[in-house]
C-alpha cells in the first residue's frame, strides 16, 4: 500500500478515535474491519477464544466506566472479569485519568538523562505502603518483566543460580517467568528453558525444604523462592495459614530470597492491600502490576528489602536492567494518583465487603445447583467458581456473557471461572450478576441434563 493510502486509511481511524458520536455505518465499519484484521493481522487463531465473537454477532468493544464494559452498539456488560485483576478502581476512574491528563498536559515521557520527580515519588508512596522494611523500588511495563527484574535481583544478591517455583504457578510468558511457570501446555513448546528450576507441590511448605536442602547436598546454591501468594491463574488456590510463614522460615534458615509475585493479588484485591499482609509476612523481594496503574496506564514493578540492593547493583545500577518506558512520568503519575484513591477510599475494605457478599451468592448457587458447580472458593475479590466440568463452565459463561455478565469463562479452560470485579461495584449490580448467573445455570443445567 503506498503512504498516502495509509495516511487516508489512517484518517479515517483516527477519525473515529476523536468522534463523540459514531454514526451506524461507521460503528458498522468497525465492526467488520476489527473482525477481518484480528483474523487477517493479529492472529489467525484469536477469534475462535473470544466469547464476544462465539455469541451471536461480534461484539465490539468502544467505551468503558466504573464496573461497566461497553459495545459499540451501547451493549452493557458488568465487568466480572475485571481485566484479570487491573481494575480494582474501575474503569476510567475520574480522579486518576484526571492526574493522568493534567501530567499529559505537561510531560508525557521522560528525558532518560534529567531526574523525573514522580519515580521517586513513586517509590516512596510504594514503599510507604508495603509492609516491614521493602523499600527499593524498580519499575517495569508489564508483570513478566517485573517478574524478571525480581528473578534476576535475586541471583545478584544471593550469588544463588537456582530457583524453587511451584506446580499450577503464573508468571507471566517471558522465557525466565514461563520458566518458573508451573503449568505444562504454556511451557512445552518454549523447552529448554531456564534450566537451574524445581518445581515443588504448591502449598506445600515441606516440599520447599526438601528441594532446598536436596539442592545444597549436591552442591548446588538457590537464589530464591517464588510464589503467588494466592495462585490466580491455576484458579485461585488459597494455600492454608501459615504456609507463607513457614517459607519465609525456610528462606531464612537457607539465607535464600523469598519473592512474593503480588502482580494479581496485590493493591487491595483479596482483602488486605497486600495478600503477604494477611500472614504479617515479609518477603525480600515483592512483584507487583495490574491494578498498579489504576487501570488506566501500564505499570509494573518490584520492591525489595535494602540487603537486596547489594554493593554490586549501587556501584552499577545499570546491572538491574534499564528499560526505556518502565516508570515513565505518565505511567507513574496514573499510579500515585491510585495510591492516593486507595487509601483515601478504604480499596482493600471494600474489596474484603463486597467479596463476601458476592460469595455468598455464589455459594448459594453451589446449593442450588450441586450437579453443575463443584466448588466456590478465593478470597475478598478474588474468586472462582469451579464447575464439574469445562464444557459446562463454558456454557455457564457464555449464558452470563448473553445476560450482560463478562467473566472468565474462556474455551481453553472454562472449568473454572474467575470473578474479579472492579471494587467499586456496586451493590445492585452484585445483586443482578447472581440473579443472571441463576438463569444461566438453570439452562445450562437443561441443556447438558446434569
Ligand atoms: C501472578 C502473576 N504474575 C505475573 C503475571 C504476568 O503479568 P503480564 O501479563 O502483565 O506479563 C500475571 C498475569 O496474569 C500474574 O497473574
Amino acid at each position: 500500500m503506498g503512504y498516502s493510502e495509509v495516511s487516508k486509511d489512517l484518517e479515517k481511524v483516527l477519525k473515529f478515535i476523536h468522534s463523540d458520536k459514531l454514526t451506524d455505518k461507521e460503528k458498522e465499519t468497525i465492526t467488520n474491519d476489527t473482525v477481518e484484521y484480528f483474523d487477517k493481522y493479529v492472529s489467525p487463531g484469536w477469534l475462535k477464544y473470544r466469547k464476544s465473537v462465539s455469541t451471536n454477532s461480534a461484539t465490539v468493544e468502544w467505551t468503558d466506566h466504573d464496573s461497566i464494559c461497553e459495545g459499540l452498539y451501547g451493549e452493557e456488560f458488568i465487568d466480572c472479569l475485571g481485566g484479570f485483576g487491573i481494575y480494582t478502581c474501575g474503569h476510567r476512574n475520574p480522579q486518576i485519568m484526571d492526574t493522568v491528563k493534567a501530567q499529559l498536559d505537561h510531560q508525557a515521557l521522560h528525558s532518560q538523562e534529567l531526574l523525573d520527580p514522580l519515580r521517586g515519588y513513586l517509590a516512596k508512596a510504594v514503599a510507604d505502603i508495603t509492609p516491614g522494611d521493602l523499600k527499593h523500588c524498580f519499575f517495569t511495563n508489564g508483570g513478566a518483566e517485573a517478574v524478571e527484574m525480581a528473578l534476576k535481583l535475586a541471583r545478584i544478591a544471593t550469588g544463588g543460580r537456582w530457583y524453587i517455583s511451584t506446580v499450577g504457578a503464573f508468571h507471566g510468558k517471558s522465557m525466565g517467568a514461563i520458566s518458573m511457570g508451573g503449568k505444562n501446555t504454556y511451557r512445552v513448546p518454549y523447552t529448554p528453558m531456564v534450566q537451574q528450576v524445581q518445581h515443588v507441590e504448591y502449598g506445600n511448605a515441606e516440599d520447599t525444604r526438601k528441594a532446598i536442602r536436596n539442592l545444597i547436598a549436591v552442591g548446588e546454591k538457590v537464589a530464591a523462592v517464588i510464589v503467588e501468594p494466592i495462585q490466580g491463574e491455576a484458579g485461585i488456590i488459597v494455600p492454608s495459614d501459615g504456609y507463607l510463614k513457614e517459607l519465609r522460615e525456610i528462606c531464612d534458615e537457607y539465607n535464600v530470597a523469598l519473592i512474593f509475585d503480588e502482580i494479581q493479588t496485590g493493591m487491595g484485591r483479596t482483602g488486605t492491600m497486600w495478600r503477604c499482609e494477611y500472614e504479617g509476612v515479609t518477603p525480600d523481594i515483592m512483584t507487583f502490576g495490574k491494578a498498579f496503574g489504576g487501570g488506566i496506564m501500564p505499570i509494573t514493578g518490584i520492591i525489595c528489602r535494602p540487603q537486596m540492593w547489594t554493593q554490586e547493583l549501587i556501584d552499577n545500577p545499570w546491572l538491574l536492567g534499564s528499560p526505556t518506558f518502565g516508570g515513565n512520568p505518565v505511567c507513574c503519575a496514573a499510579a500515585l494518583a491510585t495510591i492516593k484513591f486507595m487509601v483515601d477510599n478504604d480499596i482493600p475494605g471494600e474489596c474484603s465487603r463486597k467479596g463476601v457478599i458476592i460469595k455468598e451468592g455464589l455459594e448459594k448457587l453451589k446449593a442450588k445447583y450441586p450437579t453443575v458447580i463443584d466448588d466456590v472458593r478465593g478470597t475478598g475479590l478474588m474468586l472462582a467458581v469451579e464447575f464439574c466440568r469445562s464444557d459446562v463452565g463454558y456454557s455457564v459463561a457464555k449464558g452470563l456473557f448473553a445476560r450482560g455478565v463478562m467473566t472468565a469463562g474462556t474455551l481453553v479452560n472454562a472449568k473454572c471461572i474467575r470473578f474479579e470485579p472492579a471494587a467499586v461495584i456496586t451493590e445492585e449490580q452484585i445483586a443482578a450478576v447472581i440473579e443472571r448467573m441463576d438463569e444461566a445455570l438453570a439452562d445450562t443445567k437443561a441443556e447438558f441434563g446434569l
